[in-house]
C-alpha cells in the first residue's frame, strides 16, 4: 500500500475514534448523565470521576508495561532460549494487594454516597407517587389530591420525595440530570429524594426492558419556581370547564359512547368486550386508573408516554390507531368516525 494512502487511512481512523470519544461530551443532551444539576447527580458525578481516573491510571500503567515488554523483549534472530522461571511471589503479592487497596479506596466513598442518598425524606418534602404502567407513568400528588401522567411538575428549591412502585412488571425510573436510577417494583414502594435547583424541562424514561413499549415509556419533569408551582397546584384543584360545542359533544362521547372490538385491538380485551373511554381513563378524579388520567391533558406538552408533541393532529392519530403510533400500546382501537375523533380531540385539548 502506498505510504500516502496508509497515512490517509490512519488519520481517518484517528478522526473516527476522536469523534466517538467526543460524542459522549455533549452536556446539552436532554438525558446526559454527566451534566448534574442536583446534589444527587453531583454525588454520582463525583464517584464517576474517581472511578474514571483510577481506571484511566490503571489502563495507562498496564498497557504501558505491556507495550514496553512486547517491544523491549521481542524475539530477535539468534536469541538464545531465555531463562525459564515459575512464578514470582513478590509480584503476585503486589498485584493482589494493589488492586485490593484500589477497590477499597473506590468502595468507601461509594458506600458513603449510597447511604447518604438513601436517607429518609425531610418532613417538608413534596410527596409524589410514581407508578409505572406498561407503558406510561402515573404521577399522583397524594397531599394535593390529584393525579397526572407522563409529565410531572415540581417546585425548585424544595425536596421532592418520589414514592416509586409498579402496577405490573419491573420498570426503572430516572431523569439523569436530576436523580439516580431506581428499580420500579410491583408490590414494593421505593423512595428517591432530590431537590431540583434550576427551573426547566428535564427528560427521563424507563431504563428496564419491560415489553413492547419499553422504548416509548418516557416522561418529562418540569421544574417551576415556587410561585408558579403553587399556582399550578391551585388550578389543578378544579376541573377545567368545557364551553365549546364540539368539545361538549366530545365529552359526551368520552363519557357515554360504547365501543366494539376493532381488528388490531390487544388480545387482553378478549373478543367481544364493550367499553367507553371512562372505563380506563378519569377526568377530574385523582383515583386509580387503568389508563392515564386525562384531566388537564391540554396543558401537557407531549402524548402517549412523552413520545410525541401534544398537537390535535397527533392526538387524533393516536385515537384512530394507538398501535400504529406505539407498537404494543394497550389502548384499544375504538373505531370512531372521523367526526367523533375530532370531537373527542376538541374535548381533550380543551382541558387546560
Ligand atoms: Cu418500563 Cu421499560
Amino acid at each position: 500500500m502506498p505510504t500516502t494512502r496508509k497515512a490517509a487511512l490512519w488519520s481517518l481512523l484517528g478522526a473516527a475514534l476522536l469523534m466517538i470519544l467526543l460524542a459522549g461530551c455533549n452536556g446539552d443532551l436532554p438525558q446526559s448523565t454527566v451534566s448534574p444539576t442536583t446534589t444527587n447527580t453531583r454525588d454520582m458525578q463525583f464517584l464517576y470521576k474517581i472511578i474514571f481516573w483510577v481506571a484511566a491510571g490503571v489502563f495507562v500503567l498496564v498497557e504501558g508495561l505491556l507495550v514496553y515488554a512486547v517491544v523491549r523483549f521481542r524475539r530477535k534472530p539468534n536469541d538464545p532460549m531465555p531463562k525459564q522461571i515459575h512464578g514470582n511471589r513478590t509480584l503476585e503479592i503486589l498485584w493482589t494487594v494493589i488492586p485490593a487497596v484500589i477497590l477499597v479506596g473506590v468502595a468507601v466513598p461509594t458506600w458513603q454516597k449510597v447511604f447518604s442518598l438513601a436517607g429518609p425524606p425531610p418532613a417538608d418534602a413534596l410527596r409524589v407517587e410514581v407508578i409505572g404502567h406498561q407503558w406510561w407513568w402515573e404521577f399522583r400528588y397524594p397531599d394535593q389530591g390529584f393525579a397526572t401522567a407522563n409529565e410531572m411538575r415540581v417546585p425548585a428549591g424544595r425536596p421532592i420525595s418520589l414514592e416509586i412502585t409498579s402496577k405490573d412488571v419491573i420498570h426503572s425510573f430516572q431523569a439523569p440530570k436530576l436523580f439516580q436510577k431506581m428499580d420500579v417494583l410491583p408490590g414494593k414502594v421505593r423512595n428517591v429524594v432530590f431537590t431540583p435547583e434550576q427551573d426547566g424541562e428535564y427528560h427521563g424514561q424507563c431504563f428496564e426492558l419491560c415489553g413492547d413499549g419499553h422504548a416509548d415509556m418516557r416522561f418529562r419533569i418540569f421544574v417551576l419556581s415556587a410561585g408558579d408551582f403553587d399556582a399550578w397546584i391551585a388550578k389543578h384543584k378544579t376541573v377545567p370547564q368545557v364551553t365549546d360545542d364540539l368539545a361538549k359533544q366530545g365529552q359526551r362521547i368520552f363519557q357515554t359512547k360504547v365501543f366494539q372490538t376493532q381488528p388490531g385491538t390487544p388480545a387482553l380485551y378478549g373478543s367481544t368486550p364493550r367499553w367507553g373511554c371512562v372505563a380506563c381513563h378519569t377526568v377530574g378524579a385523582a383515583g386509580a386508573a387503568i389508563g392515564p388520567n386525562l384531566t388537564y391533558l391540554g396543558e401537557r406538552t407531549t402524548l402517549a408516554g412523552a413520545i410525541m408533541p401534544n398537537t390535535p393532529e397527533n392526538l387524533a392519530a393516536w385515537i384512530r390507531n394507538p398501535q400504529q403510533q406505539k407498537p404494543g400500546a394497550l389502548m384499544p382501537r375504538l373505531g370512531l368516525s372521523e367526526y367523533e375523533v375530532e370531537a373527542v380531540v376538541a374535548f381533550l385539548e380543551s382541558m387546560k
